[in-house]
């Protein structure tokens, strides 16, 4: 592929947007190519995905200007049909996604990053939805996830004033988990996706799977939601492995995924 990068460490599958001369800017043949990059991850043998930014100075830019701006309204809710359905199958990729944000993170990239799990950056990383100033409104999700993350007002005093936030606001506001120097970012990613993807594989994407859905509706159908997966959990190797293993005072010999 020309634009993403994809290689697979042990149990961790990293996503490199690679389009480093136009700040990792999204155009369609980004998109399509992280379409098949997600479609293509093996599922078997990986449990965590790292999503991140080729360079040192930008993890995405947004989406691309010059594609954007011939659009008729037609072809702009078109695109932004694109954007949303690639973002909501990573949002809802079985597999959590970590992403390590190298830098710029305007408009559509700050929109991709709140379609991961967990968001961590580096020191220069700069968020935005710098959208209203270019005369259109954010297009990827960001009018609905940046509300959800940070909350209503932030997001709104975010969007109409196109307002950038660099690293430290980011991480006073929740929008990232932690903040690095930008050498260990990716390390720091690397051993968060290790963490993850040492425990039982299935109770983690049940959880994801628990926590997304469940936010999505009230609370009385949400605990219903978590007592189906918690119950997908038990009869399966890891649930009798995990529990043994307690039980009998020694560590997890292994989670089989299964
Ligand atoms: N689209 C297309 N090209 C972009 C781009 C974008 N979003 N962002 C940067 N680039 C290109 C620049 O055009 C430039 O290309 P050339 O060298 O060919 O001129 C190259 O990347 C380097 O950029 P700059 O020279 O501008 O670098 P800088 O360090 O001076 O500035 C920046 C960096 C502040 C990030 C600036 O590039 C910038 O403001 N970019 C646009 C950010 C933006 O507005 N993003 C939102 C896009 S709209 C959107 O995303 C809609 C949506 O919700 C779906």
């Amino acid at each position: 592929m020309e634009f993403v990068l994809y290689e697979q460490r042990g149990a961790v599958g990293i996503i490199t947007i690679n389009r480093e001369k136009a700040l990792n800017a999204l155009n369609s043949a980004v998109l399509d190519e992280l379409d098949k990059t997600l479609d293509n991850v093996n599922q078997e043998e990986v449990r965590c995905l790292i999503l991140t930014g080729a360079g040192q100075k930008s993890f995405v830019a947004g989406a691309d200007i010059g594609e954007m701006s011939s659009l008729t309204k037609k072809e702009g809710e078109a695109f932004g049909k694109k954007g949303n359905d690639v973002f909501r199958k990573l949002e809802t990729f079985p597999i959590p996604v970590i992403a390590a944000i190298n830098g710029f993170a305007l408009g559509g990239g700050c929109e991709i990053s709140m379609s991961c799990d967990i968001r961590i950056c580096s020191e220069n990383a700069v968020f935005g939805q710098p959208e209203v100033g270019l005369g259109i409104t954010p297009g990827f999700g960001g009018t609905q996830r940046l509300a959800r993350i940070v909350g209503v007002g932030k997001a709104k005093e975010m969007i109409y004033g196109a307002r950038n936030i660099k690293a430290d606001e980011a991480y006073r506001i929740g929008l990232v988990n932690n903040v690095y120097p930008i050498e260990e970012l990716m390390p720091a990613a690397e051993k968060l996706a290790g963490t993850i993807a040492k425990n039982a594989p299935i109770a983690v994407r049940n959880s994801k799977k628990a926590i997304n859905e469940g936010l999505d509706v009230g609370m009385d159908e949400a605990i219903v939601i978590e007592e189906k997966l918690f119950g997908d959990c038990f009869e399966s190797y890891d649930q009798k492995e995990g529990m043994t293993a307690f039980i009998e005072k020694r560590k997890v010999e292994a989670f089989l995924n299964k």
